[in-house]
């Protein structure tokens, strides 16, 4: 059984995209067989990947007008599930489906056995695609920055994510928050990352694998390429790398 994870985040620009594809290409490198799923209308993931145009995308799977292997992708190495910017105008149409938080995990229950890992790109929101990956999922990973209010967004996922565990996926845990854009420079940063590893809720739920800030994660996806490809060196290569050993050890497939 593959292990799915959704990297979720209701508010843009936290590191969702970059860790899903970063994430995922470290988990190919060791060895995973492993699926991005990009549950995004702005596809950035999508054309992180160098993928341009788009026909088949998950919002034709969900609404089963495609069976699984017309929208999956394989490249080098990792498989994707593209989207495109048409995909909002399926979340609506997808809410007159009965059962329709469960579509993306009846659609995805037969490459169970083909994959290790699935790696979910949330829409920066908490409607009903992202409940969907929620349903899908064993764990969720929430990246965010070390700053001001990023609390009181973490409360509305928390809640979310509690709502769902209860009444349609009793498996999904939460694998841990992950701390981007992180700089050990300064004060800010250190105090928010050790108020939340104290806080009760979320305890022993902070990743110990801080993503520093590092230009190459910035240049790599917007040259369509990820962080190992374009700088194997960097900081970025060595953060993601470490976060997938982190995963493996805490949560992963033996
Ligand atoms: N650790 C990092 N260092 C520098 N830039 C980053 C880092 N993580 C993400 N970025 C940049 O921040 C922006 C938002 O990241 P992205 O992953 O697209 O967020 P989201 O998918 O949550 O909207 C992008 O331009 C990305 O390249
Ligand atoms: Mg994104």
């Amino acid at each position: 059984m593959a292990h799915i994870i959704s990297v979720i985040n209701n508010k843009g620009g936290t590191g969702k995209t970059t860790t899903t594809l970063n994430l995922g290409m470290a988990l190919s490198g060791l060895g995973y067989k492993v699926l991005l799923i990009d549950f995004d209308s702005q596809s950035n993931l999508t054309s992180s990947l160098g993928i341009n145009k788009v026909e088949n995308h998950i919002g034709k799977l969900l609404l089963n007008d495609l069976k699984i292997n017309d929208v999956l992708v394989p490249l080098e190495h990792l498989s994707v599930i593209p989207s495109t910017n048409y995909l909002l105008d399926y979340e609506y149409r997808i809410n007159s489906e009965p059962g329709r938080e469960y579509l993306l995990k009846e659609a995805l229950e037969p490459i169970h056995p083909d994959f290790d890992y699935i790696i979910v790109d949330c829409a920066p929101s908490l409607g009903t695609f992202a409940i969907n990956s929620l349903v899908a999922a064993d764990y969720f990973i929430v990246p965010m920055q070390a700053e001001n209010f990023a609390f009181i967004g973490l409360d509305k996922i928390i809640q979310i994510t509690d709502k769902v565990k209860k009444r349609m996926n009793s498996r999904i845990e939460m694998a841990g928050i992950l701390f981007v854009k992180y700089s050990a420079r300064t004060k800010f940063s250190k105090a928010v990352f050790k108020s939340l590893s104290g806080n009760v809720r979320f305890k022993r739920k902070v990743f110990e694998t801080k993503i520093r800030t590092d230009i190459s994660l910035m240049e790599s996806t917007a040259f369509g390429e990820n962080v190992f490809s374009y700088a194997p060196k960097s900081h970025g290569a060595e953060d993601y790398l470490n976060l997938a050993n982190e995963f493996i050890k805490k949560y992963g497939k033996k």
